[in-house]
């Protein structure tokens, strides 16, 4: 069986399908065209996809009728159509849980970052701008006590509400699709309306996963409504919200400062003005960037791409209606 794999993973990853036998095929040179990432893709079985650039659609599939299955090296399964894959049973594995722990990390790390301007600081001390001692100046605010509103609180958002509350005593409360009784035992986490939510949390944190009717849902109409001590973080998908409303509602001063891992268009352009604002810190999506999350999702993602060879399911599977 050929599997097609556009991009170098961590090797154990490799490994781990030429081991069981099977054909592996990477790219020399992975700055694949659409048309050349096409070519490949119709002249094999299975794909290991990384990244988000291309899109597993109608067309797609069409294009590809040898593809019968598909692993991500990814959580998120925003750019694949998931009902055309399921009309034509083809199972789509993603990489959850591996990730979690690295990728809450990020989001703890901008909310700190943006509550005491940590990123614009240390430009400053860089610039050679490190003033005498002033009682005025670069005051942050702490989070001790504060409420961290989280929206989509599966297993992302459970380490992020987790952390926050065990460092900093956080209130938590959250909207989701469905009730998630295990943070609200062990977490005290409150289930709220979305304007709840954004009426009232001075952290708001997204870890839904991203489907089309969440386009922009943050615009100005909802920063508008936060707190202006809120700070909004977003390690999900850009998509989540609308920067050019971000950006007037960060200089209006309707919230306080936003962490980005991830921005709106991706990747943003460096004179993006949000990236001059002092409250503001955005990292090159590296959510799940560590040696241990990457390492995991490698095994995740090539065990999904064994057992569809052995005709089993796969361990972590987007769309498992396809196996019923
Ligand atoms: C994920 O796993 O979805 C990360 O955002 C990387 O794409």
């Amino acid at each position: 069986m050929k599997v097609f794999v556009n991009k170098r993973i961590p090797e154990i990853g490799i490994e781990m399908l030429k081991e069981e036998g099977l054909q592996v095929i990477i790219p020399e040179n992975e700055n694949l065209s659409h048309e050349e990432w096409l070519e490949y893709c119709k002249n094999t079985d299975a794909i290991l996809n990384v990244g988000g650039d291309f899109k597993y659609n109608k067309d797609f599939f069409d294009a590809c009728p040898n593809v019968k299955a598909i692993a991500l090296y990814s959580v998120g399964f925003d750019h694949v159509d998931i009902q055309e894959a399921n009309r034509r049973k083809i199972p789509i594995g993603n990489t959850p849980d591996v990730l979690s722990r690295a990728t809450s990390d990020v989001a703890f790390l901008l909310m700190q970052s943006v509550a005491r301007s940590a990123s614009y600081n240390f430009q400053k001390v860089k610039n050679g701008d490190w003033n005498a001692f002033d009682p005025l100046h670069a005051l942050g605010q702490e989070l001790y006590g504060k409420t961290l509103g989280i929206f989509g609180l599966g297993r992302i958002g459970f380490e992020m509400a987790e952390k926050s509350r065990k460092a900093f005593d956080m209130n938590i409360i959250y909207h989701n699709r469905h009730r998630n009784e295990e943070a609200e035992k062990m977490l005290g986490a409150k289930y709220v309306s979305f304007d709840e939510l954004i009426e009232n949390s001075d952290v708001l944190s997204i870890h839904a996963s991203f489907t089309p009717e969440h386009k922009e849902l943050f615009n100005s109409s909802v920063f508008d409504r936060m707190k202006s001590n809120t700070i909004f973080i977003n390690t999900a998908r850009g998509g989540f919200h609308n920067q050019k409303d971000l950006y007037n509602a960060l200089v209006e001063g309707k919230i306080w400062g936003a962490g980005l891992d991830v921005t709106n268009p991706e990747p943003m352009s460096s004179d993006d003005p949000i990236l001059e604002l002092s409250n503001v810190c955005v990292l090159p999506h590296i959510g799940s960037a560590t040696i241990e999350a990457r390492n995991g999702m490698a095994r995740l993602a090539a065990g999904n791409i064994i057992a569809f060879s052995k005709g089993e399911k796969m361990a972590a599977c987007a769309n498992p209606e396809v196996y019923k």
